[in-house]
C-alpha cells in the first residue's frame, strides 16, 4: 500500500500547475480583451489626448487663441459651473484669479493646457484640499467651440 503514495503526490502537482498555467494565460487574455477596448485617444472629442504631454499643448494654445472669450461666461453659467465656482472659494476653488493660478498647478503645463484638462479629465489631478467632487462627463456634453471660449474666458479671471 504504501508504495502507491509517492505516484499521487506528483499527479496532484501537475494539476496544480496546469491549473495555474491555466489561470494566468486566461488572466493574460482577459487583461488583452480590456486593454482592446480602451479607446483610442485620437477618437475622443477633440484630436488631444486627454492627459496632455507638455508636447501638445501647443494646438490647445492655438484653439483658445482663436476662440472669442467674451462668449466664456455664458458657458460657464449654460454648463452650471457657478453652482460650484463663484467668486471665492466654495466647493470648487474660486473663479477669481484662476487664470493666474492655472499656470501654478502642474509643472510643464501652459495654463490653457491645464484649464482644458480640469474641464475635460477633472480627476487628472486634484486641487490640494478640494474634494474630487468636480463633474467628469463634460467632454461629452460640451461643444469644441463652447470649451474654447470658457478656457479663453476662464484665462481672464
Ligand atoms: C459639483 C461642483 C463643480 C462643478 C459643477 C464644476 N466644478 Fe470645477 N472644480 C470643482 C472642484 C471641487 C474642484 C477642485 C478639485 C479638483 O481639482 O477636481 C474643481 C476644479 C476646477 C478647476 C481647477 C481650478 C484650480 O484652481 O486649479 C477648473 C479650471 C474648473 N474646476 C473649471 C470648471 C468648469 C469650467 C466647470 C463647468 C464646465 C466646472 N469646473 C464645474 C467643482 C466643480
Amino acid at each position: 500500500m504504501p508504495e502507491k503514495m509517492p505516484t499521487r503526490a506528483p499527479r496532484l502537482g501537475l494539476l496544480i500547475m496546469l491549473l495555474s498555467v491555466g489561470s494566468a494565460v486566461g488572466l493574460g487574455v482577459a487583461f488583452f480583451a480590456v486593454l482592446g477596448n480602451v479607446p483610442n485617444p485620437q477618437r475622443l472629442m477633440t484630436p488631444m489626448v486627454v492627459t496632455m504631454p507638455p508636447q501638445l499643448t501647443g494646438s490647445i494654445e492655438a484653439r483658445v487663441a482663436a476662440a472669442d472669450p467674451s462668449k466664456g461666461a455664458a458657458v460657464f453659467e449654460k454648463y452650471a459651473c457657478n453652482a460650484c465656482h463663484r467668486a471665492e472659494d466654495g466647493v470648487g476653488p474660486a473663479l477669481t484669479g484662476m487664470g493666474k493660478r492655472a499656470a501654478l498647478r502642474r509643472p510643464n503645463y501652459s495654463p490653457a493646457a491645464y484649464i482644458y484638462e480640469s474641464i475635460i479629465e477633472p480627476n487628472a489631478f486634484i486641487v490640494p484640499d478640494y474634494a474630487n467632487v468636480m463633474v467628469s462627463n463634460y467632454k461629452a456634453k460640451i461643444s469644441e467651440v463652447e470649451l474654447f471660449d470658457l478656457i479663453a474666458w476662464l484665462l481672464q479671471q
